[in-house]
């Protein structure tokens, strides 16, 4: 009996493509994987030493190199390439260069008859979701921007870590760009299905020190803390991506605050921003309105705005 094969495409073999490639392989999420990078030799390495995994794993994968004109079949495409980021920069200081990049990759792949669903890491990823929409002419629900998915991973990381529970037993989002105007709807975060606001309440001598401000701000800089380490950050991407990834191929529903064109939801129009959607083989099958309080919707607004500055400059 043979099955359909499910096949990835990841476009950019740097330390984030590579992690991304590995995790999917040592996870058996896929059947195939094809890396493409500008560098060609880079990729076909990479897909050599990840063949020598399979030995040990328990699923067999096939992982080779190609080029754009080799996506007509794949069901998702991954996209990591990126310049590098330059001491000082924001997310959306990259947007121009990012922005070249992306122009060299989407049409070229769209030419090859794909119709799957594009998965955006490139940062500004909002911005960069949005461009990847409009360029390649997909349904809004096949493009979708990480997002801040990986920002609330975090989030829950710091939570569950303040409380002394495990990451799963913490519902929390950041919500709006992934980059320094995104926000928490504290309003929203629960724990063990008890408001983060009440446990605060009910707990005042034990967290006397916490300050919600200063929980943001830390989500915030997490990325920066890593890449001023080590230049880049890759794991807590990788894992992220790989779990959308799943969502898409398994069909499993599963809620992530991903990046996805608002038309009305949370009262912002045209733009791509971070916000609660449910993944499954559709791509973003509904956005999730949480309600946010009046302070909240603010936040949420002002963020907004920021994409849609950066959306005109780009267009
Ligand atoms: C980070 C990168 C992916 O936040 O933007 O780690």
């Amino acid at each position: 009996m043979s099955k359909r094969k499910n096949k990835v495409g990841i476009v950019g073999t740097g330390a984030v493509g590579a992690s991304i490639a590995f995790q999917l392989t040592i996870q058996g999420t896929c059947d195939e994987i094809l890396l493409m990078d500008i560098n060609k030799k880079k990729a076909e390495s990479e897909a050599l030493d990840l063949t020598h995994c399979i030995e040990y794993l328990d699923r067999k994968v096939k992982i080779c190199a190609g080029d754009y004109s080799e996506c007509s079949d794949l069901d998702i495409i991954v996209i990591t390439a990126a310049l590098p980021l330059l001491p000082g920069q924001t997310r959306l200081d990259m947007m121009e260069g990012a922005a070249n990049i992306i122009k060299s990759i989407v049409p070229p792949i769209m030419e090859s008859g794909f119709k799957g669903h594009f998965v955006l890491i490139t940062n500004p990823v909002d911005i960069m979701s949005y461009y990847t929409y409009k360029l390649s002419g997909l349904p809004k629900s096949h493009v979708i921007g990480t997002g801040t998915a990986l920002d609330s991973a975090r989030l829950k990381n710091f939570l569950a870590e303040l409380v002394g529970v495990d990451t799963s037993s913490v519902q929390a989002y950041t919500i709006g760009e992934h980059g320094d105007s995104q926000m928490i709807p504290w309003s929203n975060v629960m724990v063990g299905g008890k408001s983060f606001y009440d446990i605060l309440e009910d707990n005042k001598e034990r967290f006397a020190d916490v300050n919600l401000d200063q929980i943001l701000t830390d989500v915030k800089q997490a990325g920066w803390e890593i890449v001023k380490g080590k230049g880049t950050t890759n794991y807590g991407i990788a894992a992220t991506t790989c779990a959308i990834v799943k969502a898409i191929l398994n069909d499993e529903d599963k809620v992530f605050p991903v990046s996805t064109l608002l038309e009305g939801e949370y009262g912002e129009n045209g733009i791509y921003t971070g916000v609660p959607a449910i993944i499954n083989a559709n791509g973003v099958k509904e956005i999730v309105e949480i309600r946010l309080t009046e302070e909240e919707k603010n936040a949420f607004h002002k963020s907004a705005e920021v994409m849609k500055e950066y959306i005109e400059k780009l267009c």
